[in-house]
């Protein structure tokens, strides 16, 4: 089975070798899809294998990226695969949530609980296997944490050098912490991620350093995973709807691309409408649909939900494409609905980090709007582990959540702050039982 690299743009279509390191087209500088010449004519017969697989205890099927190898063909020597075991992620009930945003029936698939707490993992698993199978002696990407806490990870497993650079404004601490601890070279710059992206474009075209940005086709290929375990998890019974958060835009383009090959390979007979939630003020992709824009509009992102604070999201052109393929829509919520959102998710027992509440948010704004019927079958992908950011929880818990002011609240002086709706703050009692029976009503 070939593998080979093809430009998404349909005036384009150039094609070019799997083993080049570009990232965007040469002929035009449009993204780049990794295709195939797929050999798949049982599709049933291959469900049986990925079953199968789950009892194995080899490395490949231990991982629920590889263990759906077929479906990602493009590594030619499986001894160069680099793999955390991630993915095997569950797919939670959420009752709690389901009642909050006016559906029947709500799942979360968690992918916060990959082995470095968010889908990252999905996709660096193949873009280091990729780096490696091209002898890259350095990696590098820009990111709002969890990318880099990835990269970190993986590259530290294949003993590649790593580079991170990362913006000097709101970063988790928890994915700050992990970079470190990985022995990643940390380069913290002024500026925000769409200065820090643009500098390791530059400079990752000048040197010799493989770029791990989901701009680099390699890493969405593992993300693909997620579509492809959920629908196992699933009995390959497809849902209504997928919803998940958009910063970069290379997850909610990872979905389309697994979705559609699904569906023209025979796997599953519908697709699910793919619907990425931006934060009010992080929402460029929402803004160029409504404008009709041929172009990206561009904003100066600001949400607390610093994984998806980005302005100019490289691969927004896959986004555009997975909803054109399964007829999903963008949407965004209020860093208020993301807030409460998060605290709900909380109390069914899951937790996540603010970017990823933008999908229960999202879904409680679409079930209101009549977008989205009670009835409909509908999986929200968590995207990051609670642990990552402890202080925009605690924060939250204890009434003093801030969100950058507006303008106008600036100009007033004033701070704008979120209301801690939920609120479930830690209770200052004296070292003393009967008070603290008093306080426990006991
Ligand atoms: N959720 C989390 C927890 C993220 O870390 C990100 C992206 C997203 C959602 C958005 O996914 O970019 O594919 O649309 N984080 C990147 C990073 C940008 O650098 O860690 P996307």
């Amino acid at each position: 089975m070939s593998a080979y690299l093809k430009c998404i743009e349909k005036n384009c279509n150039k094609t070019i070798s799997s083993t080049s390191k570009a990232y965007v087209c040469p002929n035009c500088e449009g993204l780049l899809d990794v295709t195939y010449d797929f050999e798949i004519f049982d599709p049933e017969k291959i469900k049986q294998i990925f079953l199968k697989r789950r009892s194995s205890n080899s490395l490949l099927d231990l991982s629920g990226v590889w263990r759906y190898r077929e479906l990602l063909p493009f590594c030619t020597d499986f001894s160069k695969v680099v793999s955390i075991q991630e993915d095997n992620t569950p797919v939670y009930e959420a009752p709690r949530c389901a009642k909050y945003v006016g559906l029947k029936k709500l799942n979360l698939k968690h992918q916060g609980l990959n082995p470095t707490g968010s889908f990252k993992d999905n996709g660096m698993t193949t873009g280091v296997t990729q780096a490696n199978l091209l002898g890259s002696k350095i990696v590098a990407c820009a990111s709002t944490g969890n990318t880099s806490a990835s990269m970190a990870a993986y590259a530290a497993r294949a003993g590649i050098r790593e580079v991170m650079f990362i913006h000097d404004q709101q970063i988790g601490l928890g994915k700050l912490a992990q970079s470190l601890d990985y022995g990643a070279t940390t380069i913290q710059l002024e500026g925000d991620f769409d200065e820090s992206m643009r500098l390791v474009k530059e400079i990752t075209l000048e040197r010799d350093v493989y770029l791990l940005n989901s701009i680099n086709p390699f890493r969405l290929e593992g993300q693909k995973a997620i579509i492809i375990e959920l629908l196992c998890q699933q009995d390959w019974k497809v849902p209504d709807r997928i919803v998940v958060p958009g910063g970069n835009l290379g997850n909610s383009g990872s979905f389309g691309k697994a979705i559609k090959e699904l569906y023209d390979l025979g796997f599953i007979e519908k697709m699910p409408m793919v619907t990425i939630i931006q934060a009010q003020r992080a929402n460029p992709l929402y803004q160029t649909l409504i404008d009709r824009s041929p172009r990206l509009v561009k904003v100066e992102a600001q949400t607390l939900a610093t994984a998806i604070k980005i302005g100019n999201p490289v691969s927004w052109k896959k986004a555009v494409r997975a909803m054109e393929w399964t007829r999903g829509w963008c949407d965004f919520v209020s860093e208020q609905e993301i807030a409460d959102a998060k605290a709900i998710i909380g109390r069914d027992g899951i937790g996540c980090e603010p970017a990823s509440a933008t999908t229960v948010a999202g879904i409680r704004k679409l079930v209101q709007t009549k977008e989205i019927d009670p009835d409909e079958d509908v999986v929200a992908v968590l995207t990051g582990n609670l642990l990552k950011d402890p202080d925009y929880t605690v924060n939250y818990h204890q009434n003093s959540l801030y969100q950058e002011a507006t303008y106008r609240n600036e100009l007033l002086g004033k701070k704008d702050k979120i209301r801690s709706t939920f609120a479930n703050g830690p209770i200052k009692v004296r070292a003393d039982k009967e008070a603290i029976l008093k306080v426990l009503g006991l």
